[in-house]
């Protein structure tokens, strides 16, 4: 098994291919209006784990998928993961001023900017999937851009945040917090571990194993971002904390407490890592993702 070292080596290898792809799908070229394009830039590029990407690679790499391929399809899910942020950090919603360790949108240039720099990063991720440099069969892209549109829209993403906002004037139990948290984070993660399967049209019952992996991911994940909020530094994480508490957010960790989240991404772990026991050692950076999500500071 490999080590968390080459863990690391591996993400930030990716992260910089992955940089490099967005950098050349947000070129501005013959732009009418250079603002946006720069608002645009300014928030996609230089900063983030890039882990969703990253596990487009990974899932691709199970499949032999050629590497532009799943890195236009990661850059993609990028696209849509840095636009919530832009929408989620907006005064109307969680009114956050830091974001990768820098102004957060509405800060650096304003609110209206940062709206329409969110509405065109969603744009775009689907003219990146829906164009013929991410895959060559036309059946494979409607394939990536279906999965993408279900997990973006509002039975994924954006429903999820929609449920979250009311997360802080009701009181939700366990199982609510869950399905919140599958939708609001956990869907693009989800397709983050699917993409590697419709870009390698992988078997049905391959898929079922990445997506039970996703899944447990996912919610590991966000249990993580949530103990981040309570236990995480303004420098490590580059974004405030203590936001949840303050706006009276129920969370895994307002539920749980902080050792009983902890013990359940813990659990969580190891389940999602039980899922990949098909997969031979190219799934091993996968197994220590899991890892990694929960161990992390930032
Ligand atoms: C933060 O996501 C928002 C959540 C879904 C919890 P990340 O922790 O992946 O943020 P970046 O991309 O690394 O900045
Ligand atoms: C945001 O969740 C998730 C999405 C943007 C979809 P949070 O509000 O917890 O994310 P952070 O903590 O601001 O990164
Ligand atoms: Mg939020
Ligand atoms: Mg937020
Ligand atoms: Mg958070």
């Amino acid at each position: 098994m490999t080590e968390m070292a080459d863990l690391n080596a591996a993400l930030s290898a990716a992260a910089a291919k992955v940089e490099a792809t967005l950098d050349e799908v947000l070129a501005i070229d013959g732009a009418p209006e250079t603002l946006i394009y720069e608002a645009m830039r300014y928030t996609t590029l230089g900063g983030g784990k890039r882990l969703r990407p990253f596990l487009v690679l990974q899932s691709s790499r199970l499949f032999d998928v050629a590497e532009t391929s799943a890195l236009r399809a990661g850059a993609a899910l990028e696209l849509i993961h840095c636009y919530s942020l832009v929408h989620d950090d907006l005064p109307a919603m969680d009114d956050d001023d830091l974001r990768r360790g820098k102004p957060t949108v509405h800060k650096q240039f304003d609110e209206a900017t940062a709206i329409l720099a969110g509405d065109g990063l969603l744009t775009l991720a689907f003219e990146v999937l829906a164009d013929d440099r991410t895959h060559t069969d036309a059946d494979v892209r409607a394939k990536l851009v279906l999965g993408l549109a279900q997990a973006s829209g509002v039975r994924g993403m954006v429903g999820g945040q929609m449920i979250d906002l009311q997360a802080e004037s009701r009181t939700l139990n366990l199982e609510e917090i869950t399905q919140l948290q599958r939708l609001k984070t956990g869907a693009l993660i989800r397709f983050g571990c699917e993409a590697g399967a419709i870009l390698g049209n992988a078997s049905d019952q391959t898929r079922a194993a990445l997506i039970n992996y996703a899944q447990d991911l996912g919610l590991a994940f966000q249990i993580a971002d949530d103990l981040l909020d309570v236990e995480g530094s303004v420098e490590e994480t580059g974004k405030a904390v203590g936001k949840d508490a303050d706006a009276g957010k129920e969370t895994f960790v307002s539920l749980l407490g902080v050792d009983g989240a902890r013990q359940r991404a813990n659990e969580l772990v190891d389940q999602a890592v039980s899922h990949l026991a098909g997969f031979d050692e190219r799934a091993d950076l996968l197994r220590l993702t899991a890892r990694f999500v929960v161990d992390r500071n930032h």
